[in-house]
């Protein structure tokens, strides 16, 4: 499948990334105080650069584990649908869960994982969403920590992709499409 062509602007620099993690880790830490064991779970694949930043700010036991719910495939619109495509290795039945996600636009994936993972009885569910598009809710949701509010535009970088590109970037870019002569 082809594309169009497009260019990428920063939104969100890498550093303002970092700073934003280090604030949002000693909210975390003071949430988990104490904890025995924070089981930190990674939906994937978008957050796998975020998880991995964040879980090394956090002065807790951790252990990671990864989720993978299904997501846009190669298009630009969200799904309703949301298939669990990779489960949890492990089990969280009376532990402390983070559920980590990468953006936050309609709100079906988080709402739909959250409802998963509490049915298994979870001592505490918290969850961080690093980006959020509130404009784009469909479903009554909010993540308990965000690291950045944005408008609706098609962001790229920092893990997350178009059509599987761009993740590489160190930074967030939203993407501008250059109309095709
Ligand atoms: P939701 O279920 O509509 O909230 O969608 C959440 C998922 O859609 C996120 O985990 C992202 O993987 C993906 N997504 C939402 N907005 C963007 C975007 O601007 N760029 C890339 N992926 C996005
Ligand atoms: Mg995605």
């Amino acid at each position: 499948m082809s594309h169009p062509e497009y260019t990428i602007e920063q939104l969100i620099s890498a550093k303002s990334i970092a700073a934003r993690i280090e604030e949002l880790a000693i909210e975390i830490q003071e949430q988990f105080f104490g904890t025995e064991k924070l089981i930190v779970v990674g939906l994937l694949r978008g957050s796998f650069v975020f998880i991995a930043d964040l879980v090394r700010e956090l002065d807790l036991p951790v252990e990671v584990d990864f989720l993978e719910a299904s997501s846009y495939g190669d298009e630009i619109v969200s799904s309703k649908e949301v298939r669990i495509l990779k489960d949890l290795r492990g089990e969280i039945f009376g532990r402390d869960v983070l559920v980590v996600e990468d953006i936050v636009d309609t709100g079906f994936t988080l709402s739909h994982v959250v409802n998963l993972l509490s049915s298994r009885k979870p001592n505490k569910i918290k969850t961080i969403a690093l980006l959020d598009k509130p404009t784009r809710r469909e479903v009554n949701i909010k993540a308990t920590w965000t690291g950045f509010e944005i408008p609706d535009e098609f962001v790229v970088g920092y893990g997350i992709d178009f059509a599987q590109r761009n993740r590489n970037l160190p930074y967030i870019g939203c993407v501008k499409f250059t109309p095709t002569p």
